[in-house]
């Protein structure tokens, strides 16, 4: 099959992650929920990404901001009904998006019916469903790096928890948990979502030994650690499910291991993942030699095994691109630029396509025990405040200069981050090199980073200077500036300099395949 037949929906498109409680608020408490994510569906089409994966907006306590989950198959009131839900897959289908939710497979809320039960007592039939112990071991926590058990002075023991003491992690040895959570993913399959985001699936096999953990001693957490091969074969019964389903179903786990070669061992042999984020990239610095180093990794790693790449910058675990990348829009706008031109699928994080940076918060306004609410900000809509958001205040504060960085005042300047936005993705949809062809690094000053793609007929090259100073950068044949991350000198010809802090993408002048 020639790449430009290869329909496949997933690699075609760039995906966005909308975080619901900050996205946009349909009933005016401050809170962004389902009604007024649809309501702003046309925002999303006309920025061009072509799926939106959802964070969790089932029912939760909200300890980890409903990544703790009590109730898989329904959605929180905070951010409206199931049939809102299903209004959404609707509207979204409607306007040709997909629509992935997000699967939190490794822990419940401890006030989810199953661990309610589970802690009840030893010889409750679902004891077994968590992981319980008499001795804790000195494996870690994450978000508070404590000890990853906590004790039940109900039932005499401690239950595990990679993360808060309010998510046990669930025992997926057993096969009745299994079943369960298959039958939560045939609950949303049914109802037509196109596939899941997986919550830190590389944890949910846990060593059988239960012996501790060197890495523990130095301060690392099991959810940078665990890395069992249960885990491969929870995620071969997963894929088995999905691919009963028509339409180009797509599981696409956040293996949270810092490791690519590791990351790549999730694809299995075609029969696990389809995709899985790669998180070096997104703890880069800007910096020439890491991104190279980040990207061939990706290239030999994933190339190997014709697995196909994810890019992500950022999410709402980090900190913003804008925010990491020292505050400097015209690194932001660069980063876009290599975000969308990569081999592979990128993901966009709400309100990155603004520029946004992290908003400040206090000791009164902080909300995440993980201190990861800067990026969790609500967007800014409007200019005027309070920004499209109604006169409550919304519940964190806005980001900086929310006035400037609002989308009505953006969508009204032609050089803004979001017109850029627009701007790639348009191309991306327009190029067939640009979504599926090939990548290779062609030669250049050690501050640029330059490559080609390419797919049959059509052809287009990256350059992206990293430095404060202009290099130039040597082309044979004539070449014309298709976008340019600070949108000087579109559609011109390239004169062979690339300026500070720019990015270009070019095509060869005469090209057939222009946009
Ligand atoms: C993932 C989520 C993060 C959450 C954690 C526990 O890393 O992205 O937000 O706190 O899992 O579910
Ligand atoms: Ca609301």
């Amino acid at each position: 099959m020639s790449a430009t037949q290869n329909l496949t929906w997933w690699k075609n498109v760039a995906i966005y992650q909308v975080y619901p409680r900050s996205f946009a608020d349909g009933n005016g408490d401050g809170i962004g929920d389902l009604p007024g994510l649809i309501a702003r569906l046309d925002y999303l089409k006309t920025l061009g990404v072509g799926a939106l994966w959802l964070s969790p907006v089932y029912p939760s306590p909200m300890c980890d901001a409903g990544y703790d989950i009590c109730d898989y198959t329904d959605i929180d009131p905070l951010f409206g009904r199931l049939a809102d839900l299903d209004q959404l897959i609707s509207e979204a289908h409607k306007r040709g998006l997909k629509l992935l939710m997000d699967f939190v497979p490794n822990h419940t809320s401890d006030q989810h019916p199953w661990f309610i039960e589970s802690r009840a007592s030893r010889d409750n039939p679902k004891r077994d469903w968590y992981l319980w112990r008499d001795q804790p071991n000195n494996w870690r926590a994450s978000i508070d790096g404590g000890s990853a058990w906590t004790w039940d002075e109900g039932s005499q023991q401690y239950y595990l928890h990679f993360f808060l003491p309010q998510q046990p992690d669930l025992n997926w040895h057993n096969p009745e948990v299994v079943e369960a959570m298959h039958n939560v993913l045939k609950f949303w399959l049914d109802r037509g979502v196109d596939g899941f985001r997986i919550d830190v699936v590389h944890c949910v096999g846990k060593d059988p030994t239960f012996a501790d953990d060197p890495r523990c001693m130095a301060g690392e957490t099991m959810v940078q650690i665990n890395d069992q091969p249960y885990s491969h074969e929870v995620l071969r019964g997963l894929r088995r499910l999905v691919d009963h389903y028509p339409g180009d179903r797509v599981l696409i786990g956040e293996v949270n291991i810092r490791s690519t070669a590791r990351v790549a061992a999730y694809y299995g042999a075609s029969d696990e993942l389809h995709m899985s984020f790669n998180f070096p990239p997104l703890d880069a610095p800007w910096d020439p030699v890491v991104f190279r180093l980040c990207i061939r990794e990706v290239e030999r790693c994933l190339g190997e095994q014709s697995a196909w790449p994810t890019w992500a910058l950022s999410n709402h675990d980090n900190s913003r691109i804008r925010s990491r990348y020292g505050g400097s829009l015209a690194r932001t706008n660069a980063a876009a630029v290599m975000l969308l031109s990569l081999r592979g699928t990128p993901f966009i994080f709400q309100g990155d396509e603004l520029a946004l940076e992290d908003t400040q918060v206090n000791a009164q306004t902080r909300v995440d025990p993980g201190g990861r609410d800067g990026s969790r900000a609500p967007l800014p809509w409007l200019a005027q405040t309070p920004h499209g958001w109604s006169g409550t205040a919304p519940w964190l504060p806005f980001p900086p200069e929310a006035e400037a960085l609002a989308v009505e005042t953006q969508e009204s300047a032609s050089d803004s981050t979001l017109n850029l936005y627009r701007r790639l993705l348009h191309c991306r949809r327009e190029s067939t090199a640009l979504r599926l062809g090939d990548w290779q690094e062609l030669p250049s000053h050690p501050q640029l980073l330059a490559y080609r793609r390419h797919c049959e007929d059509d052809e287009r090259i990256v350059c992206i200077n990293f430095d404060a100073a202009e290099h130039a950068f040597v082309l044979t044949g004539e070449w014309i500036v298709e976008v340019a991350s600070d949108r000087h000198g579109e559609d011109q010809p390239f004169a062979g300099l690339v300026a500070a802090h720019q990015a270009l993408i070019l095509r060869q002048k005469g090209s057939a395949h222009e946009c």
